[in-house]
């Protein structure tokens, strides 16, 4: 039987990098030693207090449709929340709560993109941003951030890349997987360009609450750009709730009629007692992620020196977010290849890093998501599987 074209428009590099992971996963469940480093997913649990009040909401029948575009408490917590750490003015009309980043993502890309628009997302880009914005016929445009440039944006490559059809320029701040940290220079020139050429700009924030170093900044808090920005992110990474699956878009109030005929037809609404789980991790539990950030801080150090020990591997020292990216090519070997060398000689699996764009290829990403002697035995395995390369 026939399947829709836009079958094709979703099925690129992005899902086939999962591969070795997914196979890493299968072992693991069935007891084999493999180690997983190729997953974004925190280790720890969602804190106590969270988990109590989806307890709670359900035991008090809160099993029910919900209002679709995300309760007013929880609205509002977002909105506080957002205008706290941006400064930027945020109401409820603002705000709109999906299915985590990677659902608010798909929904502002229906929502802005037509078919034939072209949409500039700055790469190495998350995995599924192809498909997310490509889906509903726009155009991606990949940008470098080379990485003889530490991965960071180089405005002139942008700006070359803009033309007539451009609508969307998505960025990732802090970065995954590169862990950069977009500086306020950086986001001014990029929001100049939008200015000048009168673009949207997607900024995906999720891993905001896990920065080491640098600081972090709203695009949509510098001057003109809250009216073009959508700003996107979740709980996901901040409060180790990832498959709670609850995130949020924020843009001008215009949007959120849109974002509603959206979220009838797509999901009808999150349920209500994760909604209310998440307004107690946005008040009650906000500065839950402080700790596991220090915890990650000093995984990201073991990382990074046990790393050290293979002579002709470059290591770069993420600002931010779960994963050290390395380079490979040293050994002589393509990143795809040596994720699948690696694993099956050693059981670690780690992703190929050029699925998140041609500027890393060569590149692999290594996630710090495990605890320190799984972590050190793992960059063990993958020194000496380096070493006699
Ligand atoms: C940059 C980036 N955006 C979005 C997502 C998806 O996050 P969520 O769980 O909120 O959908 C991820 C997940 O790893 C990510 O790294």
């Amino acid at each position: 039987m026939k399947v829709s074209s836009l079958t094709d428009r979703i099925s690129g590099e992005g899902a086939a990098a999962w591969e070795i992971h997914a196979q890493a996963q299968r072992a693991l469940s069935e007891g084999e030693d493999v180690i997983v480093l190729s997953v974004g997913d925190p280790d720890f649990p969602t804190p106590p207090a969270i988990v109590e009040s989806a307890r709670q909401a359900l035991q008090e029948g809160d099993t029910h449709y919900a209002t679709v575009p995300g309760r007013d408490a929880l609205r509002s917590a977002i909105a506080a929340d957002f205008q706290k750490q941006s400064g930027v003015p945020c109401e409820i009309n603002n705000v709109y709560v999906f299915a985590g980043t990677q659902n608010a993502l798909f929904s502002t890309s229906l929502i802005l993109l037509d078919q034939g628009d072209e949409v500039i997302a700055l790469e190495p880009m998350y995995v599924s941003y192809e498909a997310s914005l490509q889906l509903g016929g726009a155009i991606l445009v990949p940008v470098a951030q080379p990485a003889d440039n530490n991965f960071r944006p180089v405005i002139s490559l942008i700006e070359q890349a803009i033309t007539p059809k451009t609508r969307a320029l998505v960025i990732t701040t802090p970065n995954n997987p590169t862990g950069v940290v977009m500086t306020r220079e950086e986001l001014q020139a990029i929001a100049t360009l939008a200015i000048k050429h009168d673009l949207w700009v997607i900024s995906d924030e999720v891993y905001t609450d896990i920065i080491f170093e640098g600081e972090h900044l709203s695009i949509a808090s510098l001057p003109g750009m809250a009216e073009r920005t959508v700003t996107i992110n979740s709980l996901s990474k901040s409060h180790a709730m990832t498959g709670w699956r609850i995130g949020w878009a924020i843009g001008p109030a215009m949007l959120s009629e849109h974002f509603d005929n959206l979220a009838l037809c797509m999901l009808y609404g999150l349920p209500g007692f994760i909604q209310e789980a998440a307004v107690t991790a946005l008040t009650d539990q906000r500065d839950a992620s402080l700790a596991m950030r220090d915890i990650y801080l000093r995984r990201r150090d073991l990382v990074a020196n046990e790393l050290a020990k293979a002579s002709r591997l470059t290591v770069l020292t993420p600002q931010a977010a779960m994963y050290v990216m390395v380079d490979v090519r040293g050994y002589g070997l393509g990143s795809d290849e040596f994720c699948r060398s690696l694993y099956h000689a050693t059981g670690v699996s780690v992703l190929d890093a050029g699925a998140f764009g041609n500027s890393a290829d060569g590149w692999v990403r290594i996630s710090f998501t495990l605890g320190d002697d799984v972590l050190v035995e793992g960059c063990r395995r993958i020194v000496k599987f380096l070493n006699e390369c």
